[in-house]
């Protein structure tokens, strides 16, 4: 997990999983606090799990990102990510009113190859 910190706050998060693909490394919940968006710190989480990815001789880089979430899309293909196909994210989780929610959410797989 990598964490974005300023001041000693947290300003956003990245897990960075070498099990979840063969042959690349899987980056996914990539998130930063709504107030500090915009100021660099996604951006920052990529570039350290990139570095992550390389220290473990890992030289691609896979994510997916909802078609509901074009900016975020925006952002990993101003960074070089490429779409390679199609990518269904099963969204499973309990809401705070304890439903249990169930979707699949369409979108598309990025991919990056590191140098
Ligand atoms: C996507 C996200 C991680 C980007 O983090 P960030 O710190 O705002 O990113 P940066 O400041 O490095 O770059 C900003 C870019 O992020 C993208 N972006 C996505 N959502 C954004 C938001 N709500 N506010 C600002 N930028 C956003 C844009 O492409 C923006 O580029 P622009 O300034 O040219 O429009 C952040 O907006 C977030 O946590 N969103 C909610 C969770 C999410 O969607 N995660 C991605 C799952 S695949």
């Amino acid at each position: 997990m990598l964490i974005a910190e300023e001041c000693g706050q947290v300003r956003g998060k990245a897990v960075l999983d070498f099990k979840q693909r063969r042959d690349a490394a899987w980056l996914w919940l990539v998130s930063v606090d709504p107030a500090h968006r915009g100021k660099g710190v996604g951006t920052a989480l990529i570039w350290a799990a990139e570095t992550q990815a390389l220290a473990r001789e890992h030289h691609i880089i896979e994510l997916a990102v909802d078609d509901v979430n074009p900016r975020a899309r925006a952002l990993y293909e101003r960074l070089g990510y490429r779409p390679v196909g199609p990518y269904v994210d099963m969204v499973r989780y309990i809401d705070d009113e304890g439903n249990r929610v169930c979707r699949d959410e369409p979108g598309v797989l990025l991919r990056r190859h590191l140098k």
